[in-house]
């Protein structure tokens, strides 16, 4: 990455979406966060992040979902960027301005990282010019938001505790990801307020070696679920209507990602996933719908 925050071209980094395979929440902390247990991968689709340094700190986004968000200092990006200059400047580093282009193609607060994804590849190629910080940008990570650490390490993994506890978890056979979302918004605070049990078990133990099959993964995540499902489709049931219509494509697994409102179906076939996407984006016109790939780790394209 070399000079990359002093660059005058500009650096394009990738937010890829972040899907929960599975989610136990496992306990509830003094604090009111809850704590989890959860199987993390991450999709080929993504956000793309250009940044290159400018007079002032500026953001401007463009892309399908572009006009939904702010630009200033509300915007987890700007934040982000601030904190890791205080991060870098108690290191005795200054981080220039920095000009930076988000272009926008994952539907925002839609559980599948979104802001935290953007906010994490920022510090993703901060933390890339700037290694010894890595530490304390992944303490500032946490405290953005409970999925930016795990988008900054941006690997498929098992994570635990509100999102600071990760385990790799290799995933060596290609898969793909039938994403839909019924352009619904939903709270995450609403949805864990609405939360019967708030101490279920945690995930079954998944194998050393991770899962070389996508039968295999299949089989692990019967065992599974994600505990906010049922509380997210109560509050937005047409949550419940898109895993339907993600169920009639017979995936190997069907399931909501995070706290709603996207669904995923995983398949182990690359076109009865891009036709199951084709089906429903026909019938339902007004949804976000995607057919992608798990990604293999944070540098493959
Ligand atoms: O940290 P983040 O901004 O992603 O979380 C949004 C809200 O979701 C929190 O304020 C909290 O109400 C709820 N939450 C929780 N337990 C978690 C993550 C989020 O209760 N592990």
């Amino acid at each position: 990455m070399g000079e990359v925050l002093a660059a005058t071209r500009p650096v394009e980094v990738l937010a890829r979406a972040k899907i929960n395979l599975a989610l136990h929440v496992v306990g509830r902390r003094p604090d009111g966060y809850h704590e989890l247990d959860s199987l993390v991968v991450f999709a080929r689709i993504a956000d793309q992040l250009q940044v290159v340094s400018g007079d002032r700190d500026q953001l401007e986004i463009a892309g399908p979902f572009g006009h939904l968000l702010p630009t200033g200092v509300e915007n987890i990006v700007v934040k982000a960027l601030r904190s890791a200059r205080d991060v870098l400047a108690v290191a005795g580093h200054d981080l220039p301005p920095q000009a930076m282009r988000l272009t926008k193609h994952l539907p925002p607060a839609s559980g599948i990282g979104g802001g935290s994804a953007d906010a994490a590849a920022l510090l993703r190629l901060i933390a890339d010019r700037y290694p010894t910080s890595l530490p304390d940008l992944r303490i500032a990570a946490l405290r953005l938001g409970a999925d930016v650490p795990m988008c900054l390490d941006g690997v498929n993994a098992r994570v635990r505790g509100v999102g600071e506890a990760s385990t790799d978890l290799r995933i060596a056979a290609s898969m793909f990801l039938l994403l839909v979302n019924p352009r619904v918004e939903v709270s995450t605070p609403a949805v864990f307020s609405a939360l019967r049990h708030r101490d279920n078990e945690p995930l079954p133990e998944p194998p050393s070696g991770g899962f070389s099959s996508a039968s295999s993964l299949a089989t692990y995540l019967q065992c599974c679920r994600n505990d906010l499902m049922a509380p997210a489709i109560n509050i937005a049931p047409s949550i419940g209507t898109a895993l339907e219509a993600v169920e009639r494509a017979a995936p190997l697994v069907a399931r909501m990602s995070g706290s709603g409102a996207t669904v995923f179906g995983l398949f182990e076939d690359p076109d009865a996933c891009r036709l199951a996407a084709e089906r429903i984006a026909h019938l339902h016109p007004s949804w976000w719908v995607h057919a992608t790939a798990v990604s293999t780790g944070i540098h493959d394209v």
